[in-house]
């Protein structure tokens, strides 16, 4: 008998709304899955938009009523692509009612909002097995997973130096009060944003654990934007903008190595820069995903001929995810990492192993923790130790 359908419910039809939709609406097509996913439910906040996302999309049903659908009977995985406040309510209320749950990143708005979510995560799993995931889709850049694969396979040996930093340019004084630049709803700006994607980035490529803020700075360039809330009496106004534009701060990691990181909104010229290198004893690596379908490589045992060599991720079956597409060298995209991630969550929930280790809540806590002490050591001016979970 075939097994039973996995009964996705969706929160969240803008963004990541989008880019999760095509991802469950995909994956089957392209990866082989012991469990079929069953586009059930999206949820919303405006009817008729969501009944025409709905129907666009391919979801079954639509709902205004989060709370209702999360402990609906029917559904097995809950997918959370709303903002970073309303992660712990959603999350905590789907692992209540048992439900496997994929969130988006930063895991929430806050340290305590995170931890809250680990602790409901950990009691859901005990009681009904559930299963907890985040979206932090770079993971699964075919160029990523390879050069996690290649240092765990001892291609960089000792870590000396991690240098990552995500670059985007869109956040000048023309762009409006959005939900991103409200403290209460994001929880950070650019911090939460983008440093938690190269957070993950440099623990998942180099296995190793951040274990020290050393200093860190933040600003706030842009102090107040332009209210766009057409139900908002102060719409047209400005108001204060209260999160950082730009954070970047120095750490130490648990092998011994050092390493920055760097993420910003104003770095003009540069629009999804977000970029890792990685030097170790015996080679180092380096990707930038404005280049997502290369990984560039040095062997220091090429000897005299050593120099960075570009791997072509796309080309060889071999490579991570990329059996599931193409013929080679026809280059992937951004949604295919939502594709790839929605593959492994499938396969972890059918009780398979994913094609690279998959974050769940508490590896996610992790990263939250150091995004918590990069702006503690911002704010006090001082070094600030990042707590293990
Ligand atoms: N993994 C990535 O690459 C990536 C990229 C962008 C955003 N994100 C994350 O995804 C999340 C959503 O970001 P986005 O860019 O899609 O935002 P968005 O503003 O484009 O969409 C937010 C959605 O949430 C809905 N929403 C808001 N409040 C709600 C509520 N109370 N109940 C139900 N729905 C509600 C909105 O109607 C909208 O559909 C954030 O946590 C963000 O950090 C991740």
């Amino acid at each position: 008998m075939a097994p039973e359908p996995l009964n996705v419910a969706l929160l969240g039809t803008k963004f990541m709304g989008r880019a999760h939709s095509n991802a469950w609406l995909s994956v089957a097509k392209f990866f082989d899955l012991d469990r079929q996913p069953n586009m059930h439910t999206v949820v919303g906040r405006n009817e008729a938009e969501l009944a025409a996302f709905a129907h666009r999309w391919g979801w079954a049903e639509h709902s205004v009523d989060w709370h209702q659908t999360v402990t609906d009977d029917r559904i097995d995985l809950v997918d959370i692509g709303t903002p970073n406040n309303m992660h712990a309510d959603q999350a905590i209320a789907a692992l209540e009612a048992g439900k496997h749950v994929a969130c988006e990143k930063p895991l929430a708005h806050s340290l305590g909002a995170a931890e809250a979510m680990v602790a409901a995560a950990v009691q859901s799993y005990a009681k009904s097995g559930a299963r907890t995931f985040v979206w932090f889709n770079y993971r699964r850049v075919p160029a990523v997973a390879l050069a996690h694969q290649l240092v765990r396979r001892g291609a960089l040996g000792r870590v000396y130096h991690a240098r990552a930093a995500y670059l985007q340019s869109w956040g000048g004084p023309d762009t409006p009060l959005l939900w991103r630049f409200d403290g209460d709803v994001a929880g950070s700006g650019a911090h939460g944003d983008l440093n938690a994607h190269i957070i993950d980035a440099v623990r998942f490529v180099t296995g190793e654990e951040i274990t020290a803020i050393e200093g860190a700075v933040e600003e706030t360039f842009i102090t107040e934007r332009q209210v766009v809330d057409p139900g908002s009496s102060a719409s047209g106004q400005k108001d204060a903008s209260t999160v950082d534009d730009a954070v970047a701060f120095l750490a130490r990691l648990s092998g011994g190595g050092i390493a920055s990181f760097e993420a910003t909104r104003l770095a003009t010229g540069y629009h999804n820069a977000n970029r890792f290198e990685i030097h170790g004893e015996r080679g180092a690596l380096r990707f930038d995903f404005e280049r997502m379908n290369e990984l560039e490589y040095y062997n220091v045992d090429d000897g005299p001929t050593a120099g960075w060599r570009t791997i072509d991720v796309t080309r060889g079956a071999e490579h991570p995810f990329v059996d599931a597409w193409w013929p080679d060298s026809h280059g992937l995209g951004y949604e295919h990492t939502f594709v790839n991630q929605a593959a492994d969550i499938i396969t972890m929930i059918s009780g398979g192993t994913p094609v690279v280790p998959m974050p769940d809540f508490a590896d996610a806590l992790r990263t939250q923790r150091v995004l918590d002490a990069a702006l503690e050591a911002a704010r006090r001016r001082v070094p600030i130790p990042v707590d293990p979970v």
